[in-house]
């Protein structure tokens, strides 16, 4: 039996969260075979370099650097969990993968494309089946969040703005070049209708 890989990406304020939970609930349900994920993370390795790359105190930490902690991340997430969870047939369902590192490390870090061969090494070659991007330009993310907490942006997170601007662009090009694979969704819509149409490209892929 084929095991199946699907990775889900989107920005801050795209609703990756709700709608992993919504794919999770639903392949459950569906009494699929299922290993749930995220990166970076997902074995305890990768969850120690998780903590040193969110661990604002690094300021110093170079953009390689962080690019090969992502991927060194990856490698033991690849070579622990998924891949034997691929070979014992299961559906796996990860929480950001490699696209995420060509988009941040790779646009908005502007590494290029040192960024594709050195996850070429960790992954092994390793990509998902399908991939779920949440399309929501970072503007209308940043005001949903806004909207959210109802606060002003500081200068700060105007700063990030530019970075997420070249972080989209990244995935919009990433799109262009693979449009099998990577399923663009408008995340502007309500959460119902993201949803369907998610569900349409999953039921498609296991045959659901
Ligand atoms: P997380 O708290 O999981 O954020 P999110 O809810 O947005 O997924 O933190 C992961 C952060 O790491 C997120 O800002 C995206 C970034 N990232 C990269 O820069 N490169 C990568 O390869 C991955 C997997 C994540």
């Amino acid at each position: 039996m084929k095991g199946y890989l699907i990775s889900v990406e989107g920005s801050d304020g795209s609703g990756k969260s709700t709608q992993l939970q919504n794919i999770i609930a639903y392949l459950q349900q569906k009494q699929v075979d299922l290993v749930v994920t995220r990166e970076p993370g997902g074995t305890t390795l990768s969850e120690a370099i998780r903590a040193l790359l969110l661990d604002a105190t690094y300021t110093e930490m170079t953009a390689k650097t962080e690019m090969l902690l992502y991927a060194a991340s990856r490698a033991q997430h690849v070579e622990q969990k998924i891949m034997p969870a691929l070979q014992q047939g299961k559906v796996v369902v990860t929480d950001r993968f490699t696209d995420s590192s060509i988009a941040y490390q790779g646009y908005g870090r502007e590494l290029g494309d040192m960024v594709e061969k050195v996850n070429e090494i960790a992954t092994g070659g390793c990509q998902p089946d399908l991939t779920i991007f949440l399309d929501l330009p970072p503007q209308q993310g940043i005001l949903r969040k806004r909207q959210e907490q109802n606060h002003t942006m500081d200068r700060l997170e105007l700063e990030k703005l530019a970075f997420h601007e070249k972080v989209y662009a990244g995935y919009q090009a990433l799109y262009q070049k693979q449009p099998n694979r990577i399923c663009c969704i408008d995340a502007s819509q309500n959460v119902e209708n993201v949803f369907a149409q998610i569900q349409k490209q999953i039921d498609a892929l296991l045959g659901l």
